[in-house]
């Protein structure tokens, strides 16, 4: 091999380093083409994804419906049913007198722990100390009455439903008014 055909032989190289550089760019500018086409669905996946969750927002809503909302529009009928689950303890009816837990006539805005002939626990008592039975109290406590007053004698789980809650203490100011 002589020095041209060297020389030759180098151009050659050099130009299929070029053409494949060339082709490379090509394929990449193509492949850019093909991500940028895909890129405009992406957003598509994403409000589908936004869509699919568009039950979240909606939980989040009910959430947000917050208990002074759901109060002021309580269904009193609902709450009449949801009291139902406090009778086989407690009385709603004026001078209904006590049962295992005391009467509940009036009991919102009442001052905790004062129905004079009921036995409170220590622990509703002390908690009680200069407290009234406001609908929000009322709420707090019956969402988990061993939450709010620990070592409470109300052996009752709670209402896990803030509507429950709302409509239930919608319900019993309903009788006093
Ligand atoms: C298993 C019986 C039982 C059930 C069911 C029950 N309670 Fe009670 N409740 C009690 C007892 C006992 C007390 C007294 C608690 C204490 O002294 O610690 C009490 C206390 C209370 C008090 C405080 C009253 C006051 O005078 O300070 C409220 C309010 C109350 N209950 C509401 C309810 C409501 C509303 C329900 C139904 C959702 C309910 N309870 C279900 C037994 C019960």
């Amino acid at each position: 091999m002589n020095f041209s055909e060297l020389s030759k032989l180098a151009v050659m190289i050099v130009g299929a380093v070029v053409m494949a550089l060339i082709f490379v760019g090509v394929t990449g500018a193509a492949t850019g083409f093909i991500f940028k086409a895909e890129t405009p669905e992406k957003p598509g996946y994403i409000i589908e994804v936004a869509d699919a969750s568009g039950a979240s927002p909606a939980k989040e809503e009910e959430k947000e419906a917050d208990f002074a909302t759901l109060l002021a529009s309580a269904d009193i009928e609902k709450g009449e049913k949801v009291a139902k689950k406090c009778v086989a303890c407690h009385s709603f009816e004026a001078g209904g007198g006590n049962k295992t837990g005391p009467n509940l006539h009036g009991v919102v805005d009442r001052a905790v722990a004062t129905i004079g002939d009921f036995k409170y626990s220590e622990a509703m008592t002390s908690f009680g100390e200069g407290k009234n039975w406001t609908a929000e109290q009322l709420d707090v406590y019956l969402a988990k009455p061993k939450d709010l007053v620990p070592g409470t004698n109300m052996a009752f789980a709670g209402l896990k439903k803030v509507s429950d809650r709302a409509n239930l203490i919608g319900y019993i100011s309903s009788l006093s008014k």
